[in-house]
């Protein structure tokens, strides 16, 4: 069974509701009037949330939206995000308050950092950047482990308006390279390296690989972490312990307009080259902050929240760094792997710090799950009140073991719906007021508003599938692809045109209650352990290789990760049968190019690939190979007997 028969299958089945528990539901953030108030006057809702923030200057119109796709919001607004996440509280008395539990993966190797120590680390950063010839408006692109130094180089980007670009610590450096060309970025901030798996991995030279093949970086800020040998350059190296532990503490944050780029993230998208999601400073900060109040409920005297996310992805941007650290969270900080040294860290981790609020993502609770309940069980974790899931469907099996094992069946599951693009979550219970039901992302949170559409772009019945689309414009939506507006216009706004609907590339369906049951991308991205990935881009690095004809790249549906990308390749003539280890080249290949998360769980050489009589390639019949099922209907093919060859391939190879 496919995903998507398999998630349907199980939504026919799935009877299971929970309730939200009564004293949750009674102190809730967000009740159920939310909803009729967001519906009743959308934009006079959003201009509530929006005095969650403090402004320099308040805006005068909440929403221009005359030149959609283009938007503008909080018009005339002025504030500066680093100091609605810092300092504001350290002014209201809040500064010896804990923003941030570090926990190294080292086992007690840790740091707490109170908001009044942030306030300093990040002015110092700030006046150091400054130093260093950051301007407002320069790019400072960040390739950090999860260490202090990446959050406070992040808030200091968006103190002096830099807009920053954290590129995640396992991508390759020609990965890296590329995002730097693109986004012309003139500083990069990293580490020595960083701890994994009970090793000291090393970032710094990726960095010096990434600068040989691009000359844009005039700068680079190095953390010591872990004392491992680094090469260095004179001329643009520089020490963070040298250049910011000596910068003065007092900065004086400028207030930019609400529209003033705040960061930009790459997304793989179904081109080879990744799209730079532009994120502005209000609608931006507004979104994250009242998304993380109203779907985790988050009470800041008493709540101690965790994301597992990798501030190298857009979760670690919204719900580690600017929605937390503008409501005054106190959160944990992890460095390293789930499971290292101890099979249970994370458990151990959520009873040290009395963890109550946790947010991680399905292929994290899989994995947890087929080690089974010992582990989890020895440890006293009953300070959770709320679970949240987030960067795939989490399938209805896996939710209720979390529920259960983790949760202790008190806690609200959040399985939260959103993207890189829409900047914060979308589509969600909200703990105090849904009854949750395995596997179903809910409804729309207030103020979102979002449908499932048919080809024409007209609502679906309940109990149909169809595309996700969002049908009216939100605070923390993407304004452009950097660079690009065409390409922003033409991936998310052409294909509902008419409606003006943003298409979000998911396929979803509506169940008999119109609960929204997202089903996985219905284009050439695949989600593999909550990253997304490209087919294409992938089919392009390993094109790249000297041996390499012609490759596709098909995303098959894996019991651990949720997709895993299989290749399918056409070596050249003179290369042979490529030689012995040819599988393990190409893999190093793509790892080498894009990083290991892009590896193909499997490579096959093929004679042919199946195409249309147009040259289409067929991706729909690979992944019927992939996953080990009968061959759909072929009829369209140029040549039929092409499946044959390779389902015979594929046979004898496993
Ligand atoms: C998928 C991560 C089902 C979806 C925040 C989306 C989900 C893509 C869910 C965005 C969910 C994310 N249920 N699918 N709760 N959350 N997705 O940009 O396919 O890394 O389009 O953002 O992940 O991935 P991105």
């Amino acid at each position: 069974m496919t995903d998507i028969e398999e998630t349907l299958a199980n939504l026919s089945r799935e009877d299971r509701r929970f309730e939200p528990p009564a004293d949750l539901a009674a102190n809730a953030n967000l009740k159920a009037d939310a909803y009729e108030a967001a519906a009743a006057d959308r934009e006079g809702f959003w201009a509530e949330q929006a005095e969650r923030l403090t402004w320099a200057t308040k805006w005068d119109q909440v929403l221009d939206w005359t030149n959609p796709p283009f938007a503008t919001w909080f018009v005339g607004g002025t504030l500066n995000a680093a100091y609605n996440c810092v300092d504001r509280h350290v002014e209201a008395g809040r500064g010896d308050k804990v923003a941030i539990h570090w926990v190294g993966e080292p086992e007690g190797d840790t740091r707490d950092l109170t908001y009044a120590d942030l306030q300093r680390e990040v002015s110092k950063a700030a006046n150091a950047l400054t130093d260093l010839g950051v301007a407002k408006g320069d790019r400072v692109a960040i390739y950090m482990p999860m260490i202090p130094e990446a959050v406070v180089a992040m808030l200091a980007c968006a103190r002096i308006g830099a807009p920053h670009t954290v590129v995640f610590g396992g991508f390759s450096a020609d990965a890296l390279a590329s995002r730097l060309d693109d986004c012309q970025a003139k500083v990069v901030v990293t580490a020595d390296g960083g701890y994994r798996r009970g090793a000291a991995s090393a970032l710094k030279p990726a960095v010096d690989e990434a600068r040989s093949k691009t000359d844009v970086v005039e700068k680079v800020l190095v953390v010591r972490r872990t004392n491992q040998e680094v090469d260095w350059d004179d001329s643009v190296d520089v020490w963070w312990h040298d250049v910011v532990d000596s910068a003065s503490e007092e900065h004086t944050p400028e207030a930019f307009d609400s529209e003033h780029p705040l960061y930009v993230m790459y997304t793989s998208g179904t081109t080879g080259k990744p799209k730079g999601i532009l994120h502005t400073t209000g609608g931006y900060l507004v979104g994250s902050s009242y998304t993380h109040h109203a779907v985790f409920d988050l009470k800041p005297e008493t709540d101690v929240y965790w994301c597992t996310a990798d501030i190298g992805w857009v979760t670690g941007h919204s719900y580690i760094v600017y929605g937390p650290l503008a409501n005054g969270a106190t959160q944990v900080l992890y460095e390293g792997t789930p499971d290292h040294p101890e099979r249970g860290r994370w458990w151990k981790i959520i009873e040290q710090y009395g963890v109550t609020i946790f947010y991680t993502a399905p292929t994290a609770i899989r994995s947890f799950m087929k080690q089974g309940h010992d582990v989890p069980d020895t440890f006293d974790m009953s300070s959770l009140r709320i679970l949240g899931s987030v960067g795939e469907p989490i399938n209805p099996e896996a939710y209720v073991w979390y529920r259960h094992v983790i949760g202790g069946d008190r806690t609200p599951v959040v399985d939260t719906w959103w993207q890189t693009e829409t900047g914060s979550i979308m589509i969600s219970p909200l703990p105090g007021v849904t009854a949750g039901k395995p596997g179903s992302a809910m409804t729309p949170i207030p103020g979102i508003e979002a449908e499932v559409v048919d080809d024409e772009g007209n609502p679906v019945p309940n109990g149909s599938g169809g595309y996700l689309v969002v049908t009216s414009p939100w605070p923390s939506m993407l304004r452009t692809i950097w660079g690009d507006d065409e390409r922003f216009k033409d991936t998310y706004w052409k294909r509902f045109e008419k409606q003006g609907y943003y298409f979000a590339g998911d396929g979803a369906k509506k169940d008999d209650d119109g609960d929204i049951w997202v089903l996985g991308r219905v284009d050439d991205v695949m989600n593999v352990s909550g990253h997304r990935l490209s087919t294409t881009e992938i089919e392009s690095a390993l094109v790249s290789h000297p041996k390499v004809a012609e490759a596709a790249v098909v995303g098959a549906s894996d019991p651990d990760t949720g997709q895993a990308p299989v290749a399918y390749v056409i070596l050249r003539e003179e290369a042979g049968d490529g030689g012995e280890g040819i599988a393990k080249e190409l893999s190093d290949h793509v790892r080498k190019e894009i990083g290991p998360i892009a590896k193909p769980r499997q490579i096959m050489i093929v004679p042919e690939l199946p195409k249309t009589r147009s040259g289409k390639i067929m991706r729909r019949l690979l992944r019927d190979v992939a996953e080990k099922r009968e061959v759909g209907d072929t009829t369209t093919l140029a040549d039929s007997s092409i499946m044959d060859l390779i389902s015979a391939g594929q046979a004898t190879s496993t």
